[in-house]
């Protein structure tokens, strides 16, 4: 049987991966999985449970116990998750804190990865995240990497959390950010980098329909 085809997007903090693959996605009609959510999913439910955070195995066994799925509404996909849609919750500041400590740990990884492909193996779909076309999908016929000088990046998150109207510093995001870039590129399972045979695009001053654009001529 033939394989769905994928498009892998991958990329650092607020490089425009959501966005921009959302839109790849309904330009062609394929499904959008933002494998992020799925990690920050897992961490918004651990801290739900008043778990720590440092201790894998307990992580390990909630991620290894969660349904994910993908749910075609009206405006694109939602992920569910034991049938629950948490997206309003998961960019919740504990959660934007926590996400990179529970996304390092393997056994996580492997059980949310497992689900990734399930997900993908049903139709065509726009797969997001850090270590998509390096791990995830190696095989995925298209491939990008998007990214952004730091400092473009922080800004857009910067706005995007005054929008949300939370109050937030500007220098502190740029901390955060750093932080969890410097966690996602370090960490020894699966860390953030681009394919060998990646597009790597450069997102600063393009518009989201612009690089859609750019990734359908690929
Ligand atoms: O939107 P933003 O770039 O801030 O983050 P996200 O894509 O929602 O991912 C949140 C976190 O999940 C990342 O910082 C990684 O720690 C982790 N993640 C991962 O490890 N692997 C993936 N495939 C996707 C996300």
């Amino acid at each position: 049987m033939d394989e769905p085809v994928i498009i892998t997007i991958d990329g650092p903090v607020a490089s425009g991966k959501t966005v921009v693959g959302r839109m790849v996605a309904q330009k062609l009609g394929f499904r959008f999985l933002d494998t992020g959510a799925m990690y920050r999913a897992a961490t918004r439910l651990a801290l739900d449970r008043g778990m720590d955070l440092e201790e894998e195995e307990g992580l390990a066994r909630l991620a290894r116990g969660l349904k994910m799925e993908l749910a075609a509404v009206e405006g694109g996909d939602r992920l569910l998750v034991d049938g629950q849609d948490l997206a309003d919750r998961l960019r919740d500041p504990d959660v934007e804190r926590g996400v990179s400590l529970v996304a390092k740990v393997s056994a996580v990884r492997r059980a949310l990865v497992e689900q990734q492909r399930a997900i993908a193996s049903e139709g065509p779909t726009v797969v997001v995240g850090r270590d998509i076309g390096t791990v995830v999908m190696p095989n995925a016929p298209i491939k990008v990497y998007l990214t952004a000088p730091v400092d473009v990046r922080a800004r857009r998150r910067y706005e995007e959390l005054q929008r949300r109207g939370e109050a937030v510093d500007y220098a502190q995001t740029v901390m955060e950010l750093q932080r969890r870039d410097k966690i996602d590129s370090q960490r020894a399972d699966s860390p953030l980098r681009p394919a060998e045979d990646a597009t790597v695009i450069d997102t600063e001053g393009r518009g989201v329909e612009e690089l859609a654009h750019q990734i359908l001529g690929l």
